[in-house]
């Protein structure tokens, strides 16, 4: 058995970097783009006016789209003209590894088949996916001659890792395209291990929290995160709450948090903003 192990381990040490995050991360779930997609839609679809994304013919840029592209795989396959894969651990190397073929890419293709059961191969599908993938490390880096162009805008537990993000935002939205629309997913909590997503965070401030735990997420809270959208020109973003963290709260709430916080913002966890 030990020795099975040993085997495994040297197996999993041997992997790239982007190979090893791909199926660590996701937990060999090539299902959980569509799971995450499918998800915020139909919380939107509850929670305001909202109708599904098409993605046929459209561009698509997923900003923190992640080492295995996130939901650029689920757009192509549903007929997106581009992907534009934003974000600075995504690298083309990713399509010319046979386990990520093999163990990612085909089992993610076999779910959208069960799904959408559209008749195309598995090879036709991971050509189009490497043809219209296009890969930048920021949004600095994408060419003018890409702006007003994306119809669709997605990012997943990304925005909340941004400091600059207010620059960020003013680059996403001369990207988008005249009606384009987007589906940002926000985990506000503090990304650690705590009985409370908010430990850390609401009895600190966010300059003491920097120093303990540095700089990996830039706790700007809802209503906050919401009216940088308006100031960067997004035309009407709606904030849909997924769902709020209260238990197992049991410390003081720092005066900085009371005097800043609207009253909606309190232990939400993840929300949404979307249009
Ligand atoms: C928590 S991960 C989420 C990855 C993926 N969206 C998922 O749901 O598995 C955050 C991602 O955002 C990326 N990221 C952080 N800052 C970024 C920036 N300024 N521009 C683009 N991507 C960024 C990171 O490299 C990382 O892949």
């Amino acid at each position: 058995m030990k020795t099975v192990k040993k085997i495994l381990n040297r197996l999993f040490n041997n992997l790239s970097k982007e190979e090893k995050s791909i199926l660590q991360a996701l937990k060999k779930r090539p299902q959980a783009p569509y799971d995450f997609l499918t998800r915020y839609e139909n919380i939107l679809k509850n929670a305001i006016k909202w109708d599904d994304l098409d993605f046929n013919n459209k561009t698509v840029m997923e900003l923190g789209c992640g080492p295995h592209l996130g939901f650029g795989p689920l757009a192509i396959y549903l007929g997106a003209k581009k992907f534009i894969a934003v974000d600075p651990t995504a690298n083309r190397k990713i399509y010319d590894s046979k386990i990520l073929l093999d163990k990612y890419f085909r089992l993610a293709f076999k779910d959208y088949k069960g799904i959408f059961r559209k008749q195309i191969s598995f090879g036709d599908f991971f050509q189009e996916l490497k043809n219209k993938t296009i890969f930048y490390n920021d949004t600095k880096s994408i060419p003018k001659d890409l702006y007003s162009s994306i119809d669709i805008q997605l990012s997943n537990s990304c925005l909340e890792h941004i400091q600059d993000l207010e620059n960020v935002l003013i680059d996403l939205k001369k990207l988008m395209a005249p009606n384009g629309r987007y589906i940002h997913a926000i985990d506000f909590g503090n990304h650690m291990q705590t009985n409370n997503p908010f430990i850390e965070i609401y009895n600190s401030t966010p300059s003491k929290f920097k120093i303990k735990h540095g700089s990996k997420i830039n706790l700007i809270p809802p209503s906050k995160m919401l009216n940088l959208f308006t100031k960067t020109g997004f035309n009407s973003p709606s904030l849909v709450p997924y769902y709020y963290f209260e238990e197992n709260f049991e410390l003081n709430i720092d005066k900085y948090w009371s005097n800043y916080l609207e009253e909606s913002d309190y232990f939400l966890k993840v929300g949404i903003i979307a249009e």
